[in-house]
């Protein structure tokens, strides 16, 4: 019993250190003709250090990396990167908006996605969406010196177990 809470306790540790999201594009759709990416996109929210993955059939479809005139027009304008592997993990190291689309032919059929990449929340009451949580828990380990925290739980975790 008191082994796995502790095992609980370093689990969150870990996760609430690392923080970062993967965003799967279209979710369990994944990376295919005829999704709206725009309603996916919009229940994201991205910061910076996320990442970005798409899964898709290998040699099927592509991701392409290119400019806001790219991205409306379906064209190669401003391409910055590309993509075939079938489960590409794409970092979001800026802080900027970011075009993807499929370079043979599927852009026109809405395999296109934009997002815009947020800097990290300086402060964690001022976060929100889905992963705030994480992100608070995360302030909050990196607010006091790891080990103290840890420490913390631990003896909190013990506390608990020994408690009549
Ligand atoms: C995707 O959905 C949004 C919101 O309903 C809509 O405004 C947009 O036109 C749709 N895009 C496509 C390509 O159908
Ligand atoms: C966002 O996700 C929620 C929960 O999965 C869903 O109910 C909602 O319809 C989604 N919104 C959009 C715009 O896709
Ligand atoms: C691409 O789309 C933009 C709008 O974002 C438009 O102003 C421009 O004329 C288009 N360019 C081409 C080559 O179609
Ligand atoms: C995208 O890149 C193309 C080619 O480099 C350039 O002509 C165009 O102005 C760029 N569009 C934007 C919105 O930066
Ligand atoms: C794809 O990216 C590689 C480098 O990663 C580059 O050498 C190649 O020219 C790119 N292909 C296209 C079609 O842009
Ligand atoms: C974060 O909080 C501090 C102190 O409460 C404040 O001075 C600072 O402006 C805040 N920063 C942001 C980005 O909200």
């Amino acid at each position: 019993m008191a082994c796995l809470l502790l095992v609980a306790v370093l689990a969150g540790f870990a996760v609430s250190l690392s923080g970062a999201t993967d965003h799967i594009v279209g979710a369990n759709h994944g990376w295919n003709p005829n999704i709206n990416y725009s309603l996916w996109s919009g229940n994201q929210t991205f910061y910076v250090g996320d990442l970005i993955s798409f899964r898709y059939q290998k040699g099927t479809y592509n991701v392409f990396e290119v400019n806001e005139t790219g991205y409306d027009n379906c064209t190669m304008a401003g391409v910055a990167g590309n993509w075939t592997s079938g489960k590409d993990f794409i970092p979001l190291d800026e802080s900027r908006r970011y075009y993807f689309i499929c370079g043979n032919g599927l852009c026109q059929a809405g395999m296109k996605v934009a997002i815009t990449v947020h800097p990290l929340p300086q402060n964690a009451t001022k976060s929100h969406g889905g992963d705030a949580a994480e992100r608070d828990a995360a302030s909050a380990a990196t607010a006091l010196p790891g080990t103290a925290w840890l420490a913390a739980l631990a003896v909190a975790a013990a506390a608990a177990v020994l408690a009549p």
